[in-house]
């Protein structure tokens, strides 16, 4: 078969007065005035049970918008053989049942959900309309679109056969259930992390992160809708530990797709490798996980490039983008004019409710990110070592609310130079020109992390230089822009080093950890 041909959807604009505009301030209104009950979901059933928590805006946190319901033991253990359960009829089912699926699964989203899974992307997340669609509906809608091109892709990919023998390949999804675990930073990861296993054949036991319910719950109302059958993905929600321990205490366990921080990844990888005796087959373990994401100037490049680079790249959706730029290297030849044109940028972003759309900063996602981030705000303030050059501010009372803030350090190893910080905060190294290739081994040198980076520079060679030296030090690497925004099938994402395995989101890449081949030779 020939699959539609995928494109990547196109981006609305959300002008003043645009009809999109309209939809989606309604959308928001009616479901920030609502009480969206989450339940879970197992077996095809709404699970309620009588432990549950309340959802709340980061902008507004005193506001409820709706609970949520958490799992004990036995619902997970209910996941787990329900999905089991599934498991054959899903996998034998021919794969253009289940690309038609989640075909119309892109359709939804492009069409009659667009803006409600806006809406709530922007109230649960707090993004702003501009971040919340190019996330929650164009790249929600690529990675399902793509993910079948690259199906079909994989599953053309056939050995050569010679007179008298048929040599085959059958990719056959993996045996036992995938256990996804998904961030709140996107709502497309967290839809295409088991979006992307099923489609290969398997069954997945999701647990969203708690501060993602309202879109989680319609991405599980769009699967619904689209046609995936029950306990294909089964949505448990609760005590991460619990859940997990759980989960691979079970002999079928056979694969983890996960995005999130890099210790929790660490443990759990530790804890399959404590109970490898126990599976039927060894696990799949795919992980993208933290970041410190860089941008390093040539004394080349021109400033207001370099200016723009670090204001959209490490500022937007309050720098909480995986890829988000955190940490900076500037050379001093260029730095006052970089200087001046990034604190004239940062001063015109407007910071506020995503409600008012000309906001371009909204709040973080919780109290605890936002301690963290105040805290080394604070200790920027008092450091001699370090200078706030523009932002500084933070404020709690209604919403978790941190200005984008710019610390100048004269210390390359710097507290925020290398601590994952995920919010509104980046770090500027200023160097000498004469120590660009000193400096270059410097930055690889401390990229515990390796999940993007960007350099800027009109010199070919210096290009070169940077590209060689970071060879290992970003696994989607940029030149001339900023590190952030890749695009399903333009430039699939992901890292390695602390950042995870680097199987590349929306690619065919990703998609065959997800299968386990049978290969098939019959001779005639
Ligand atoms: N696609 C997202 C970005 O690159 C993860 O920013």
């Amino acid at each position: 078969f020939q699959v539609p041909i995928a494109v990547n959807e196109e981006v609305k604009s959300y002008a003043p007065g645009s009809p999109e505009r309209k939809e989606v301030a309604a959308a928001y209104k009616e479901l920030f005035n609502a009480h969206t009950e989450v339940p879970m979901y197992i077996n095809g059933k709404e699970v309620r049970t009588k432990d549950t928590r309340t959802i709340h805006p980061p902008h507004d946190h005193k506001k409820v918008v709706g609970e949520y319901h958490l799992a004990e033991k036995t619902h997970i253990d209910q996941a787990i053989a329900g999905a089991l359960d599934a498991r054959t009829e899903w996998a034998e089912l021919p794969w253009e049942q289940r690309a038609g699926i989640f075909l119309k699964a892109a359709e939804l989203i492009a069409g009659p959900y667009r803006a409600k899974i806006n809406a709530a992307t922007m109230i649960n997340q707090s993004k702003t309309i501009y971040q919340a669609e190019i996330d929650a509906a164009c790249e929600l809608i690529d990675f399902l679109r793509f993910n079948v091109q690259f199906m079909t892709d994989i599953y053309n990919e056939q050995p050569e056969s010679t007179s008298g023998a048929w040599n085959r390949l059958e990719y056959r999804p993996l045996e036992g259930f995938i256990y996804a675990i998904t961030p709140f930073n996107f709502t497309a990861i967290a839809a295409n992390l088991p979006a992307a296993c099923a489609l290969m054949g398997n069954v997945v036991v999701w647990k969203p992160s708690d501060s993602q319910m309202l879109s989680a719950k319609i991405i599980l109302d769009i699967f619904r809708e689209a046609g995936v059958p029950d306990g294909v993905i089964q949505v448990v929600h609760g005590d991460p530990v619990m859940i997990t321990d759980t989960v691979l205490a079970s002999p079928d366990f056979s694969g983890l797709h996960f995005t999130g921080s890099t210790h929790v990844f660490k443990d759990i990888w530790k804890k399959i490798g404590e109970n490898i005796h126990n599976y039927k087959t060894y696990p799949r373990i795919v992980g993208e996980t933290g970041g410190k994401d860089f941008i390093v100037a040539h004394p080349s490049a021109p400033a207001q490039q370099v200016a723009t680079a670090i204001s959209r790249g490490a500022f937007e959706f309050q720098g909480q983008k995986c890829s988000a730029a955190s940490r900076g290297y500037i050379p001093a030849s260029i730095w006052e004019d970089v200087k001046k044109l990034v604190i004239k940028d940062v001063k015109s972003f407007k910071m506020g409710s995503p409600e008012d759309m000309s906001n371009f900063i909204t709040a973080v996602i919780h109290e605890g990110s936002f301690d963290k981030l105040a805290k080394y705000i604070d200790q920027a303030k008092d450091d001699a070592n370090a200078e706030i050059i523009v932002g500084g501010g933070h404020d709690k009372k209604k919403g978790y609310f941190i200005e984008p803030t710019v610390i100048v350090t004269t210390d390359p190893n710097y507290t925020t130079m290398h601590t994952e910080l995920f919010g509104p905060v980046m770090t500027i190294y200023v160097y000498e020109d004469k120590d660009w290739i000193e400096m270059l081994k410097l930055v690889d040198k401390t990229s515990e992390y390796a999940l993007t980076g960007a350099i800027l520079s009109t010199d070919r060679y210096a290009v070169q230089e940077a590209t060689k030296a970071l060879q290992n030090a970003a696994g989607n690497f940029y030149i001339n822009d900023k590190p952030t925004g890749a695009v399903v099938g333009q430039q699939p994402f992901g890292g390695a080093r602390a950042s995870g395995t680097n199987d590349k989101a929306g690619s065919m890449l990703n998609l065959l950890r997800w299968v386990s081949p049978r290969m098939i030779k019959e001779t005639f």
